[in-house]
């Protein structure tokens, strides 16, 4: 079945290649970025191979982004079948959470948690449109309880945050049998992976693509690396 997704920080990294990806499988990617000329690269790309694909500005820490990327998208969409909220940022490589910036900690939280909240809360309506409506939530290991640690602090607890959400609304949606699942893509290499990782994006994607992708049974409220469920 053709799906219409909506990836959010889909001009490079793990967004970028698994909207291309999902564009290939046949899908229509809504790619985002809060700067439009960071998706003309990605515009020629897809027309070229003729994929279908639209192109938004957003920014996830500006609500009001959010909100005129709804109106937007409700021009030419009826529904969503799929909301992947990828953007994120990584800032405090080095810090402690004992004198941990401020305005860091709230930037981080801001983009890796609230916003992909208030991307969920917008475009619920459009989802629930769906037949077999699909949120994915890219996380991180670093969120997990059970090995949490010192280091990357706003990024480890928006990750670990953002897997509570992930778990909240997957029972809040139920009842719809929509599915809203966190996933860990590995430790890619990405700009914000870097280049010591040890894994391409190529290697990350397809465990994006069949989270993004489930079908009416699939599994909701799951934590998953690869296909395969982790702990929290
Ligand atoms: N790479 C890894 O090893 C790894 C591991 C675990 C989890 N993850 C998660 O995977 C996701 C993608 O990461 P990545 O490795 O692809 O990182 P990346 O290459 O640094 O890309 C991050 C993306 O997020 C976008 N973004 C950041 N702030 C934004 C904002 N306010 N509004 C709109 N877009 C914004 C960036 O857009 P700009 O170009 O405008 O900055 C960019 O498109 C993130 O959620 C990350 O936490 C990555």
């Amino acid at each position: 079945m053709k799906r219409i997704i909506l990836i959010t920080g889909s001009n490079r990294g793990l967004g970028k290649a698994t909207g291309l990806k999902l564009c290939e499988h046949g899908h229509e990617v809504i790619f985002t970025s809060r700067n439009l000329n960071n998706l003309k690269a990605i515009e020629q790309e897809v027309q070229a191979k003729k994929y279908n694909a639209s192109f938004f500005e957003l920014d996830v820490c500006n609500l009001d982004s959010i909100i005129n990327l709804k109106k937007e998208i409700q021009k030419k969409y009826d529904h969503i079948d799929t909301l992947i909220n990828n953007a994120g940022i990584l800032n405090d490589r080095n810090d402690s959470i004992l004198n941990l910036d401020h305005q860091l900690l709230h930037q981080t939280m801001n983009t890796n948690l609230f916003n992909p909240l208030y991307m969920i809360q917008q475009f619920q309506d459009l989802i629930k449109k769906s037949s077999n409506g699909v949120i994915v939530n890219i996380s991180s290991v670093l969120g997990q309880l059970e090995s949490m640690a010192t280091g990357m602090p706003s990024y480890r607890i928006s990750k670990c945050a953002i897997n509570a959400v992930t778990k909240v609304v997957s029972e809040e949606l139920r009842d719809f049998n929509i599915k809203v699942n966190s996933i860990h893509p590995g430790w890619v290499q990405t700009d914000m992976g870097g280049s010591e990782a040890s894994l391409t994006i190529d290697e990350a994607v397809p465990g994006l693509v069949w989270a993004a992708t489930l079908d009416q049974d699939g599994p909701t409220g799951k934590f998953f690396f690869n296909q395969k469920e982790i702990p929290w």
